[in-house]
Protein backbone atom coordinates (compact mmCIF):
# COMPACT_ATOMS: atom_id res chain seq x y z
CA UNK A 1 0.00 0.00 0.00
CA UNK A 2 1.50 2.92 -1.27
CA UNK A 3 1.51 5.56 1.93
CA UNK A 4 -0.57 8.79 1.29
CA UNK A 5 1.57 11.63 1.03
CA UNK A 6 1.23 14.91 -0.56
CA UNK A 7 4.46 13.19 -2.86
CA UNK A 8 2.12 10.14 -3.85
CA UNK A 9 -0.51 12.11 -4.39
CA UNK A 10 0.55 14.39 -6.92
CA UNK A 11 2.41 11.30 -8.50
CA UNK A 12 -1.13 10.00 -9.29
CA UNK A 13 -1.18 11.69 -12.78
CA UNK A 14 -4.92 12.46 -14.31
CA UNK A 15 -3.92 9.83 -16.44
CA UNK A 16 -3.77 7.26 -13.77
CA UNK A 17 -7.45 8.72 -12.85
CA UNK A 18 -8.55 8.54 -16.08
CA UNK A 19 -7.43 4.89 -16.48
CA UNK A 20 -9.56 4.07 -13.27
CA UNK A 21 -12.81 5.78 -14.90
CA UNK A 22 -11.92 3.37 -17.81
CA UNK A 23 -11.45 0.77 -16.01
CA UNK A 24 -14.71 0.35 -14.05
CA UNK A 25 -16.08 2.29 -17.42
CA UNK A 26 -19.61 1.97 -15.23
CA UNK A 27 -22.14 4.16 -12.87
CA UNK A 28 -20.40 2.97 -10.07
CA UNK A 29 -17.26 4.38 -10.30
CA UNK A 30 -18.96 7.36 -12.20
CA UNK A 31 -20.52 8.16 -9.11
CA UNK A 32 -17.38 8.50 -7.13
CA UNK A 33 -15.41 11.62 -6.16
CA UNK A 34 -12.27 12.46 -7.26
CA UNK A 35 -11.21 12.54 -3.90
CA UNK A 36 -12.29 8.47 -4.00
CA UNK A 37 -10.55 7.93 -7.54
CA UNK A 38 -6.94 9.31 -5.81
CA UNK A 39 -7.06 7.02 -2.76
CA UNK A 40 -8.08 4.12 -4.54
CA UNK A 41 -5.25 5.28 -6.96
CA UNK A 42 -3.16 5.00 -3.45
CA UNK A 43 -4.04 1.87 -2.53
CA UNK A 44 -6.27 3.28 0.41
CA UNK A 45 -9.56 2.08 -0.79
CA UNK A 46 -10.49 -1.21 -2.39
CA UNK A 47 -11.88 -1.05 -6.03
CA UNK A 48 -15.67 -1.20 -6.05
CA UNK A 49 -16.95 -4.71 -5.00
CA UNK A 50 -13.09 -4.99 -3.00
CA UNK A 51 -14.41 -2.70 -0.34
CA UNK A 52 -13.27 -3.38 3.04
CA UNK A 53 -16.93 -2.80 4.56
CA UNK A 54 -17.81 -2.65 8.49
CA UNK A 55 -21.41 -2.54 9.34
CA UNK A 56 -22.58 -0.84 12.45
CA UNK A 57 -25.84 -1.70 14.18
CA UNK A 58 -27.99 -1.02 16.98
CA UNK A 59 -31.15 -3.36 17.61
CA UNK A 60 -33.46 -4.15 20.40
CA UNK A 61 -35.60 -6.45 19.28
CA UNK A 62 -33.33 -8.17 16.57
CA UNK A 63 -34.93 -6.29 13.32
CA UNK A 64 -31.99 -4.51 12.75
CA UNK A 65 -29.75 -7.31 13.78
CA UNK A 66 -31.35 -9.56 11.05
CA UNK A 67 -30.45 -6.77 8.30
CA UNK A 68 -27.13 -6.78 9.40
CA UNK A 69 -26.02 -10.25 9.09
CA UNK A 70 -27.98 -10.84 6.07
CA UNK A 71 -26.34 -8.19 4.38
CA UNK A 72 -23.16 -8.50 5.48
CA UNK A 73 -23.42 -11.81 3.87
CA UNK A 74 -23.90 -9.70 0.64
CA UNK A 75 -21.20 -7.33 1.08
CA UNK A 76 -17.79 -8.68 0.19
CA UNK A 77 -15.02 -8.11 3.20
CA UNK A 78 -17.67 -7.23 5.21
CA UNK A 79 -17.70 -6.89 9.78
CA UNK A 80 -20.10 -6.37 11.72
CA UNK A 81 -19.55 -4.30 14.67
CA UNK A 82 -22.67 -3.01 17.70
CA UNK A 83 -22.49 0.38 18.38
CA UNK A 84 -23.28 -0.01 21.95
CA UNK A 85 -20.13 -0.18 23.83
CA UNK A 86 -18.32 0.70 20.67
CA UNK A 87 -16.06 3.43 22.24
CA UNK A 88 -15.69 0.99 25.42
CA UNK A 89 -14.29 -1.63 22.79
CA UNK A 90 -11.91 0.77 21.09
CA UNK A 91 -14.32 0.81 17.62
CA UNK A 92 -14.63 4.41 17.39
CA UNK A 93 -11.80 5.09 14.30
CA UNK A 94 -13.10 1.87 11.66
CA UNK A 95 -10.08 0.78 9.28
CA UNK A 96 -12.22 0.31 6.47
CA UNK A 97 -13.24 1.59 3.14
CA UNK A 98 -16.90 1.36 3.31
CA UNK A 99 -19.20 2.10 6.76
CA UNK A 100 -22.93 1.13 7.17
CA UNK A 101 -25.27 2.24 10.12
CA UNK A 102 -28.17 -0.09 10.75
CA UNK A 103 -30.62 0.60 13.29
CA UNK A 104 -34.34 0.94 14.26
CA UNK A 105 -36.38 4.59 14.17
CA UNK A 106 -37.48 5.80 17.50
CA UNK A 107 -39.46 8.63 17.82
CA UNK A 108 -39.76 9.71 14.20
CA UNK A 109 -35.90 9.64 14.32
CA UNK A 110 -32.62 8.33 14.83
CA UNK A 111 -32.61 6.25 18.30
CA UNK A 112 -30.87 8.88 20.64
CA UNK A 113 -27.29 5.64 21.46
CA UNK A 114 -27.35 6.45 17.17
CA UNK A 115 -27.20 9.99 17.20
CA UNK A 116 -24.30 9.76 20.20
CA UNK A 117 -22.74 7.22 17.93
CA UNK A 118 -22.05 9.06 15.12
CA UNK A 119 -21.36 11.77 17.13
CA UNK A 120 -18.32 10.70 18.23
CA UNK A 121 -17.25 7.82 15.37
CA UNK A 122 -13.70 9.08 13.46
CA UNK A 123 -14.78 8.98 9.51
CA UNK A 124 -12.30 8.36 7.90
CA UNK A 125 -12.27 11.30 4.42
CA UNK A 126 -13.01 8.66 1.59
CA UNK A 127 -14.92 6.18 3.17
CA UNK A 128 -18.25 5.53 1.58
CA UNK A 129 -21.24 5.77 3.84
CA UNK A 130 -24.59 4.14 3.91
CA UNK A 131 -27.12 3.33 6.46
CA UNK A 132 -30.54 1.46 6.53
CA UNK A 133 -33.71 2.19 8.56
CA UNK A 134 -35.16 -1.12 10.19
CA UNK A 135 -38.55 0.47 9.27
CA UNK A 136 -39.85 2.67 6.78
CA UNK A 137 -38.97 6.23 7.13
CA UNK A 138 -38.59 9.57 5.91
CA UNK A 139 -35.15 10.67 4.03
CA UNK A 140 -35.11 13.50 6.76
CA UNK A 141 -33.62 10.59 8.97
CA UNK A 142 -30.50 10.97 6.41
CA UNK A 143 -31.05 14.94 6.46
CA UNK A 144 -30.14 14.41 10.74
CA UNK A 145 -27.32 12.16 10.15
CA UNK A 146 -25.87 14.27 7.21
CA UNK A 147 -26.21 17.18 10.02
CA UNK A 148 -23.78 15.09 12.67
CA UNK A 149 -21.91 13.95 9.95
CA UNK A 150 -20.76 17.51 8.72
CA UNK A 151 -18.67 18.27 11.27
CA UNK A 152 -16.14 15.50 10.21
CA UNK A 153 -17.04 16.58 6.18
CA UNK A 154 -19.17 13.85 5.58
CA UNK A 155 -22.21 12.61 4.55
CA UNK A 156 -24.36 9.59 3.89
CA UNK A 157 -23.93 8.59 0.59
CA UNK A 158 -26.82 5.68 0.04
CA UNK A 159 -30.03 5.71 2.56
CA UNK A 160 -32.12 2.96 2.51
CA UNK A 161 -35.26 1.51 5.06
CA UNK A 162 -37.05 -1.55 5.38
CA UNK A 163 -40.08 -2.14 6.63
CA UNK A 164 -39.97 -4.52 9.42
CA UNK A 165 -42.25 -5.38 12.21
CA UNK A 166 -43.83 -2.75 14.72
CA UNK A 167 -42.00 -2.70 18.59
CA UNK A 168 -43.68 0.27 19.64
CA UNK A 169 -45.74 -0.95 22.03
CA UNK A 170 -46.71 2.66 24.40
CA UNK A 171 -48.67 3.55 21.01
CA UNK A 172 -49.17 0.37 18.80
CA UNK A 173 -50.22 -3.70 18.49
CA UNK A 174 -47.60 -5.84 17.15
CA UNK A 175 -47.92 -6.48 13.81
CA UNK A 176 -50.41 -9.85 13.36
CA UNK A 177 -48.35 -13.23 12.25
CA UNK A 178 -49.57 -12.43 8.34
CA UNK A 179 -48.05 -8.78 8.79
CA UNK A 180 -45.14 -9.87 9.48
CA UNK A 181 -44.89 -12.58 7.82
CA UNK A 182 -45.55 -10.13 4.83
CA UNK A 183 -42.75 -7.94 5.59
CA UNK A 184 -40.24 -10.78 6.28
CA UNK A 185 -40.79 -11.83 2.69
CA UNK A 186 -40.40 -9.15 1.33
CA UNK A 187 -36.85 -8.36 3.10
CA UNK A 188 -34.42 -10.69 0.71
CA UNK A 189 -35.15 -8.68 -2.48
CA UNK A 190 -34.91 -5.38 -0.24
CA UNK A 191 -31.77 -6.40 0.59
CA UNK A 192 -30.26 -7.75 -2.25
CA UNK A 193 -31.27 -4.64 -3.87
CA UNK A 194 -29.27 -2.54 -1.09
CA UNK A 195 -26.40 -5.11 -1.63
CA UNK A 196 -26.09 -4.36 -5.35
CA UNK A 197 -26.14 -0.70 -4.50
CA UNK A 198 -23.23 -0.59 -2.01
CA UNK A 199 -21.17 -3.17 -3.84
CA UNK A 200 -21.26 -0.68 -6.53
CA UNK A 201 -20.77 2.33 -4.41
CA UNK A 202 -23.89 3.94 -5.55
CA UNK A 203 -25.33 7.13 -4.51
CA UNK A 204 -28.65 6.69 -3.55
CA UNK A 205 -30.03 10.04 -1.70
CA UNK A 206 -33.87 10.49 -3.23
CA UNK A 207 -36.10 12.55 -1.18
CA UNK A 208 -39.01 11.01 0.43
CA UNK A 209 -41.74 10.45 -2.26
CA UNK A 210 -44.51 10.92 0.45
CA UNK A 211 -43.19 14.50 1.52
CA UNK A 212 -46.00 16.27 -0.27
CA UNK A 213 -48.54 13.57 1.17
CA UNK A 214 -47.48 13.85 4.22
CA UNK A 215 -47.29 17.21 4.46
CA UNK A 216 -48.75 17.61 8.37
CA UNK A 217 -46.07 14.84 9.29
CA UNK A 218 -43.03 16.76 7.84
CA UNK A 219 -43.88 19.83 9.30
CA UNK A 220 -44.65 18.92 12.82
CA UNK A 221 -41.76 16.30 12.70
CA UNK A 222 -39.09 18.71 14.33
CA UNK A 223 -41.46 19.30 17.04
CA UNK A 224 -42.57 15.92 18.15
CA UNK A 225 -38.80 14.94 18.09
CA UNK A 226 -37.67 17.80 19.99
CA UNK A 227 -39.91 17.08 22.68
CA UNK A 228 -39.69 13.68 22.79
CA UNK A 229 -36.09 13.66 23.03
CA UNK A 230 -36.07 16.33 25.84
CA UNK A 231 -38.51 14.36 27.74
CA UNK A 232 -36.40 10.78 27.13
CA UNK A 233 -39.98 9.60 25.40
CA UNK A 234 -41.86 11.03 28.03
CA UNK A 235 -40.32 9.93 30.61
CA UNK A 236 -40.75 6.14 29.68
CA UNK A 237 -37.12 4.82 31.20
CA UNK A 238 -39.02 4.90 34.39
CA UNK A 239 -42.19 3.51 33.74
CA UNK A 240 -41.23 -0.12 33.30
CA UNK A 241 -42.25 -2.32 35.88
CA UNK A 242 -42.47 -6.13 36.33
CA UNK A 243 -45.99 -7.48 37.08
CA UNK A 244 -46.97 -10.69 39.07
CA UNK A 245 -46.31 -12.88 36.47
CA UNK A 246 -42.50 -11.92 36.74
CA UNK A 247 -40.86 -16.01 37.73
CA UNK A 248 -37.46 -14.19 38.24
CA UNK A 249 -35.63 -15.95 35.88
CA UNK A 250 -32.96 -12.74 35.02
CA UNK A 251 -33.19 -12.62 31.61
CA UNK A 252 -33.86 -8.76 31.26
CA UNK A 253 -31.47 -8.00 33.49
CA UNK A 254 -28.96 -10.25 31.12
CA UNK A 255 -30.38 -8.13 27.93
CA UNK A 256 -30.91 -4.83 29.44
CA UNK A 257 -28.30 -3.13 26.82
CA UNK A 258 -27.91 -0.20 28.94
CA UNK A 259 -27.33 -2.33 32.28
CA UNK A 260 -30.15 -0.66 33.80
CA UNK A 261 -32.21 -3.89 35.03
CA UNK A 262 -31.15 -5.32 38.26
CA UNK A 263 -32.55 -8.17 39.81
CA UNK A 264 -33.27 -8.03 43.26
CA UNK A 265 -34.82 -10.64 45.56
CA UNK A 266 -35.99 -12.83 42.07
CA UNK A 267 -37.64 -9.32 40.90
CA UNK A 268 -36.33 -6.64 38.15
CA UNK A 269 -35.67 -3.44 39.19
CA UNK A 270 -35.02 -0.04 37.19
CA UNK A 271 -31.76 1.93 38.04
CA UNK A 272 -33.37 5.41 37.76
CA UNK A 273 -29.77 6.62 37.62
CA UNK A 274 -29.00 5.23 34.24
CA UNK A 275 -29.99 6.18 30.78
CA UNK A 276 -32.51 3.53 29.35
CA UNK A 277 -31.10 3.44 25.57
CA UNK A 278 -35.16 2.85 24.51
CA UNK A 279 -34.31 -0.59 22.91
CA UNK A 280 -37.23 -2.56 24.09
CA UNK A 281 -35.14 -5.89 24.64
CA UNK A 282 -36.05 -6.11 28.41
CA UNK A 283 -40.27 -5.97 27.25
CA UNK A 284 -40.26 -8.11 24.05
CA UNK A 285 -38.08 -10.52 24.92
CA UNK A 286 -39.41 -11.27 28.66
CA UNK A 287 -40.68 -15.09 28.72
CA UNK A 288 -43.41 -14.34 31.12
CA UNK A 289 -44.48 -11.39 29.37
CA UNK A 290 -44.32 -9.54 32.83
CA UNK A 291 -42.79 -6.51 31.78
CA UNK A 292 -44.99 -3.85 31.51
CA UNK A 293 -45.39 0.13 31.01
CA UNK A 294 -47.27 1.85 33.33
CA UNK A 295 -50.23 4.38 31.69
CA UNK A 296 -50.14 2.36 28.56
CA UNK A 297 -51.90 -1.04 27.13
CA UNK A 298 -48.98 -3.22 27.31
CA UNK A 299 -51.15 -5.70 29.61
CA UNK A 300 -53.43 -6.63 26.37
CA UNK A 301 -50.88 -5.76 23.55
CA UNK A 302 -48.42 -8.63 22.22
CA UNK A 303 -44.65 -9.44 22.22
CA UNK A 304 -42.33 -9.39 19.09
CA UNK A 305 -38.69 -10.25 18.64
CA UNK A 306 -37.56 -11.35 15.40
CA UNK A 307 -37.64 -14.91 15.24
CA UNK A 308 -33.95 -15.75 14.10
CA UNK A 309 -32.72 -13.40 16.83
CA UNK A 310 -32.06 -14.49 19.95
CA UNK A 311 -32.09 -12.72 23.33
CA UNK A 312 -28.31 -14.09 23.71
CA UNK A 313 -27.09 -12.65 20.37
CA UNK A 314 -28.72 -8.81 21.84
CA UNK A 315 -26.93 -9.08 24.73
CA UNK A 316 -24.00 -9.70 22.73
CA UNK A 317 -24.07 -6.25 21.42
CA UNK A 318 -22.86 -5.03 25.19
CA UNK A 319 -19.68 -7.01 24.90
CA UNK A 320 -18.37 -8.38 21.53
CA UNK A 321 -15.87 -6.03 19.50
CA UNK A 322 -16.05 -6.64 15.93
CA UNK A 323 -17.25 -9.70 14.35
CA UNK A 324 -14.51 -10.78 11.75
CA UNK A 325 -16.03 -14.16 10.91
CA UNK A 326 -17.60 -13.85 7.60
CA UNK A 327 -20.27 -16.29 8.26
CA UNK A 328 -20.57 -16.33 12.51
C1 LIG B 1 -38.78 3.48 21.49
C2 LIG B 1 -39.24 3.13 20.11
C3 LIG B 1 -39.72 4.11 19.26
C4 LIG B 1 -40.15 3.79 17.98
N1 LIG B 1 -40.58 4.79 17.15
C5 LIG B 1 -40.92 4.49 15.87
C6 LIG B 1 -41.32 5.53 14.97
O1 LIG B 1 -41.34 6.70 15.30
N2 LIG B 1 -41.66 5.18 13.69
C7 LIG B 1 -41.63 3.88 13.28
O2 LIG B 1 -41.94 3.62 12.12
N3 LIG B 1 -41.25 2.87 14.10
C8 LIG B 1 -40.90 3.15 15.38
N4 LIG B 1 -40.51 2.14 16.23
C9 LIG B 1 -40.45 0.76 15.71
C10 LIG B 1 -39.04 0.30 15.34
O3 LIG B 1 -38.34 1.31 14.63
C11 LIG B 1 -39.04 -0.96 14.46
O4 LIG B 1 -39.89 -1.91 14.93
C12 LIG B 1 -37.62 -1.49 14.28
O5 LIG B 1 -37.61 -2.40 13.22
C13 LIG B 1 -37.10 -2.19 15.53
O6 LIG B 1 -35.78 -2.57 15.28
P1 LIG B 1 -34.91 -3.44 16.30
O7 LIG B 1 -35.64 -4.74 16.46
O8 LIG B 1 -33.62 -3.64 15.60
O9 LIG B 1 -34.80 -2.67 17.55
C14 LIG B 1 -40.11 2.43 17.52
C15 LIG B 1 -39.64 1.44 18.40
C16 LIG B 1 -39.21 1.77 19.66
C17 LIG B 1 -38.72 0.68 20.56
S1 LIG C 1 -37.34 -11.56 32.10
FE1 LIG C 1 -39.46 -11.34 32.77
S2 LIG C 1 -39.83 -13.15 34.01
FE2 LIG C 1 -37.62 -12.98 33.79
S3 LIG C 1 -36.98 -11.79 35.62
FE3 LIG C 1 -37.31 -10.31 33.97
S4 LIG C 1 -39.44 -9.65 34.23
FE4 LIG C 1 -39.20 -11.53 35.42
S1 LIG D 1 -34.43 -0.94 30.36
FE1 LIG D 1 -35.28 -2.16 28.68
S2 LIG D 1 -35.56 -0.65 27.06
FE2 LIG D 1 -34.16 0.31 28.53
S3 LIG D 1 -32.11 -0.22 27.80
FE3 LIG D 1 -32.70 -1.80 29.26
S4 LIG D 1 -33.57 -3.43 27.97
FE4 LIG D 1 -33.52 -1.55 26.74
Amino acid sequence: MIPLTEEAVAAITKSCIDRLIEKGGDRHVRCRSREELILMAAGRRGAPGEMKTRIYYFSGTGNSLHIARELRKRLKGAVLAPMVNAEKNGNMAPEADALGFIFPIHCLGLPIVVGEFLKKISVRPASYLFAVASRECSSRVRDDMDRILSRQGKKIDSFFSVNMPETYLPMFEVDSADEAARKEAAVPAALDSIAAAVNAGETRREADPRELAMYLYYALRPAIMFICNKTRYFNLENKFFADDTCNGCGLCEKICLAGKIEINADRPAWNRRTKCLFCFACIHFCPARAIQIRHSKTTVRGRYHHPLVSAAEIAAQKRTGVSLEPDA
